[in-house]
């Protein structure tokens, strides 16, 4: 299997599983990771996600074997592939529940794409990244939308044009990393932010993601419509109520008592 999904209590343990190619990922790895997001919704048991690599590294981007063939192909193959990829890209973006990437080893290419979709990225502190396309001559596409959301224009003009590597903590400066760990802490590091985001409430967390997209894309006027939609349902939602009743009574909100 070229990835691996391993449910754990509210958690989902999905890792790239090509460590001989350094889990570059081919039409195989991609159309399952697409529908492993894809079949996540609200509803799922599944409340956080998280995301690694098998092996020395996190991902050395698209599959460069397969990409080269498809110099073979026709331009409307070549599109439709591209989509392909796009989709995934897209699923993992939009996927309903938080997804933590733990990055080791490298991030390269759509490897840093992937960083780029995750919500949280906890890198280990020698992790190297780089969008390093230009250098194969080809470009960082598909991962522009997440990627240039995470970093920036500024960032990624050096870095998409440059290629070049460069390190977690720099990761960390542009926004494509969150926390850095040597390889002791990174497990633990990972560990506490699910815990932070499993002692959230739910539908809340789930809302915030939506909001986060939301209000970053649409224009100002409908953004601010939105938020206030936004906070009204979740005044009168069953869980918002809850949650604020339970602090003024110090009590547990039912999501932690097991009441929901
Ligand atoms: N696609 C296909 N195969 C890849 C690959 C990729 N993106 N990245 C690595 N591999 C393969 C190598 O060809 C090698 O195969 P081999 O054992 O048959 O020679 C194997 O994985 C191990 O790679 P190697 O470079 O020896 O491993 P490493 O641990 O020394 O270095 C990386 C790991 C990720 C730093 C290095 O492989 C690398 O720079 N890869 C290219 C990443 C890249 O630029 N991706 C962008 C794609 S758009």
């Amino acid at each position: 299997m070229s990835l691996l999904i391993q449910p754990d209590g509210p958690i989902v343990r999905v890792t790239l599983n090509r460590p001989d190619v350094r889990n570059a990922f081919n039409e195989e790895l991609i159309a399952q990771l697409t529908a492993w997001a894809e079949s996540i919704t609200a509803s799922s048991k599944a409340r956080v996600a998280v995301l690694a690599g098998a092996g020395k590294v996190f991902c050395a981007g698209a599959d460069l074997t397969w990409m080269s063939k498809m110099v073979a192909y026709t331009r409307d193959e070549n599109v439709a592939d591209a989509r392909a990829m796009a989709r995934m890209f897209q699923a993992l973006d939009a996927l309903p529940i938080p997804l933590i990437g733990r990055v080791h080893g490298a991030a390269l290419g759509g490897g840093a794409g992937l960083a780029a979709v995750c919500d949280i990225v906890v890198a280990a502190e020698d992790a190297a990244f780089a969008f390093t396309e230009v250098k194969l001559g080809i470009l960082p596409a598909v991962i522009s939308p997440y990627a240039l959301a995470k970093i920036g224009r500024s960032a990624a003009r050096e870095l998409f044009l440059t290629g070049a590597r460069f390190s977690a903590s720099r990761a960390k400066e542009i926004g494509l990393a969150h926390a850095i760990g040597d390889a002791v802490e990174l497990d633990r590091i990972v560990a506490k932010y699910v815990n932070d985001l499993l002692t959230s409430a739910p539908e809340a967390v789930a809302a915030a993601k939506a909001l986060i997209h939301d209000v970053s894309t649409l224009p100002r006027a409908e953004a601010v419509e939105r938020s206030i939609n936004a906070i009204a349902d979740r005044r009168v939602s069953r869980e918002g109520q809850d949650g604020m009743r339970a602090f003024l009574e110090k009590r547990a909100p039912a999501w932690l008592s097991g009441d929901s």
